[in-house]
């Protein structure tokens, strides 16, 4: 597939750099986005040669603006739990992709933009960024998760707050609050992304999906249930040769090599 609103690069350090390229319209995601993020996150999740994955926005002004509101304007009744249903299969898959993901927010993360967000494991910020759920000032609510993962991940109350008002905040706030792990100066953006995921890909890829796996059932299992998922997951980690690499490594004082 050719993709026209994405670029995809892949570094031999097995990061992936998904990149949405719509500048002239922010980034908006429209039907044809969609299509290209699901072949992309297809792909990327059985490539061997990707370790961990950025996800960025082409441009100076936006990580993503949100949903294509001309396209938006469209839908109906039916329709509209279709696109609804649609863009949180997409958003699914990268939250489900078993490889860490991280959103690289550079500049407007609106609506469908601050759902991708969500749907990424972790979310560094430059300076300049905007976060919101907006959708309330066009007679909508968030339709790609925004109504479940802010909430999880921010807390009830302040996720209604956005939701309720599509008050816009800043890249200081989004920290205190707990929707981004880290902010930095528009420049040191990319370089403090590419080490972090840096860092991860030289883990073992087995284990990183085993910490994804265990950790992300939190939004799903119940404690004990979530505790017993830890349990079975820790003992197959035991069981590989990452484990044996990793334990040795450290005992023999040496750094470990990991090959899966
Ligand atoms: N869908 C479709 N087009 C969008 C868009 C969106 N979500 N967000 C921005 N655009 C388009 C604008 O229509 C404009 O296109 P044009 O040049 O053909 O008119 C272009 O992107 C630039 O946006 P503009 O509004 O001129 O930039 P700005 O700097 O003045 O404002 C925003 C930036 C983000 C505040 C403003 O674009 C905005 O409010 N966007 C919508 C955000 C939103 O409600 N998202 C949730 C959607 S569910």
């Amino acid at each position: 597939m050719i993709y026209e609103n994405l670029l995809v690069e892949i570094t031999t350090e097995k990061i992936a750099i998904v990149t949405l390229n719509r500048p002239e319209k922010l980034n908006a995601l429209n039907d044809a986005t969609f299509d290209e993020l699901d072949h992309c996150f297809s792909g990327l999740q059985v490539n061997d040669e990707v370790k961990c994955v950025i996800i960025t926005g082409s441009g100076e002004k936006a990580f993503v603006a949100g949903a294509d509101i001309l396209e938006l304007n469209r839908q109906n009744k039916q329709s509209g739990s279709v696109f609804s249903s649609k863009g949180q299969g997409v958003f699914n898959k990268i939250e489900q992709l078993g490889k860490p993901v991280i959103a690289a927010i550079n500049g407007f993360a609106l609506g469908g933009g601050c759902e991708l967000a969500l749907s990424c494991h972790i979310r560094y910020a430059s300076d300049n960024a905007k976060f919101g759920q907006p959708e309330i000032n066009l007679g909508i609510i968030p339709g790609y998760g925004g109504t479940q993962r802010l909430a999880r991940l921010i807390n009830v109350g302040r996720a209604l707050e956005l939701i309720l008002s599509g008050r816009m905040i800043d890249a200081e706030e989004a920290l205190k609050i707990g929707l981004v792990n880290k902010v930095f100066e528009k420049s040191e953006l990319m370089p403090k992304t590419m080490e972090l995921a840096s860092g991860i890909a030289s883990k073992s890829s087995g284990i990183l999906g085993y910490a994804l796996s265990a950790t992300l059932a939190t939004n799903s299992l119940d404690l004990q249930s979530g505790l017993d998922l830890e349990s079975e997951l820790f003992g197959i980690a035991c069981g590989t040769n990452d484990f044996q690499e990793g334990t040795s490594a450290f005992l023999e004082k040496r750094k470990p090599v990991f090959r899966e």
